[in-house]
């Protein structure tokens, strides 16, 4: 017999238009459109073996055992492999991220669409990039936009439509932006983006306004990056940006990703732009570290500044990077 097994590498991605919030909890499909990019380097590398032997799946996160939370969200995607491959063993993953796990970089996108394409080449099933990005998606929703490289879209699913994908916008040569990460904190987020989402739709009066907005900014961010207007894009991630985090600041309690040097570091991409003139715009997902977009030419000066903002530990620099790969 074969050995059922197989390894996949998947990259992060940012949202420019934000998603945040469900339409359907079940099925996990999201109540906003959102686009994204891909990042290289942030890369997550997942092996999956479906071994027999195995009395339960097991996970392995950086070589640790993970938390009994993010091993049943890995086993809900693998029994739905199992299904789709009529298998019934029950399999090792590893996973393991090139940069720091759960510090507000994505990794839960790299790692979910990692997983899901590894799981699918070790059940045998073939390499479709819209199958792995579905079945990402119902794992993690921002995990369905990683299957692909580049500018990526994740649209509101039709009604009954079963596999819901995100799909590509344009490839990484298509715009070689840069995407400086101020990384303000090591330790992991408080509040999981899944609970802060649901928290603020259940509690939120801004959330309704935050559900009517999104599809405008989103189709704006998209028609930005096919004429590649940095600030067409940029102004519209910001207020998607901060329109998301107001929602969840109005949740009750409060929703509060940032912290004092979030805050800083959008001061400084403000202060760039608005005195030194330099094209850049920021935004910041369910956690504290901000990520400026800006062209290459002014990556060292966008890089520099912000690793002089009091807070920020350190910088990374990206730039878009391919979809998910399998080896
Ligand atoms: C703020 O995709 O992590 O990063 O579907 O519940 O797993 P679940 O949520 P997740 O949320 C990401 C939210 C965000 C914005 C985005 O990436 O679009």
């Amino acid at each position: 017999m074969t050995e059922l097994r197989a390894t996949a590498a998947a990259r992060a991605n940012i949202a420019l238009a934000k998603y945040w919030g469900k339409a359907d909890e079940q099925r996990n499909l999201p109540a906003v459109p959102s686009v994204s990019v891909t990042l290289a380097p942030l890369t997550t590398v997942t092996r999956v073996h479906f071994a027999p032997g195995l009395i339960e799946d097991r996970f392995l996160l950086g070589g640790r055992a993970a938390e009994p939370g993010e091993t049943a969200r890995v086993t809900r995607l693998l029994a739905s492999v199992r299904q789709l491959a009529g298998l019934s063993l029950f399999a090792e993953v590893e996973s393991d991220n090139q940069f720091p796990t759960a510090s507000g970089l994505a990794s839960s996108a790299s790692g979910f669409c990692a997983l899901a394409a590894a799981a699918r080449a070790a059940a045998g099933l073939p390499f479709d990039r819209n199958a792995i990005s579905a079945l990402a998606r119902a794992a993690s929703v921002s995990a369905a936009r990683s299957a692909f490289g580049g500018f990526v879209e994740l649209p509101l699913a039709a009604a009954g439509e079963a596999e819901h994908a995100a799909r590509p916008i344009a490839a990484p040569e298509h715009w070689p932006l840069r995407v400086v990460v101020a990384v303000t904190s090591e330790g992991r987020k408080e509040v999981g983006s899944s609970s802060g989402m649901l928290h603020t739709a259940r509690s939120s009066p801004y959330y309704a306004s935050w559900v009517e907005l999104g599809p405008r900014l989103c189709a704006e961010v998209r028609a930005g990056i096919l004429a590649r207007d940095l600030e067409r894009v940029g102004v519209a991630m910001e207020q998607s940006t901060f329109a998301m985090h107001a929602s969840a600041l109005a949740a009750a309690p409060a929703v509060i990703y940032f912290q004092p040097a979030t805050l800083a570091a959008f001061a400084c991409v403000r202060g760039l732009r608005e005195r030194e003139r330099v094209p850049v715009w920021a935004t910041a997902d369910a956690g504290p570290h901000v990520k400026a977009v800006c062209h290459e030419q002014h990556a060292a000066q966008v890089q520099q500044a912000l690793a002089q903002t009091p807070g920020v530990l350190r910088t990374l620099l990206c730039e878009p990077g391919a979809g998910v790969e399998v080896s």
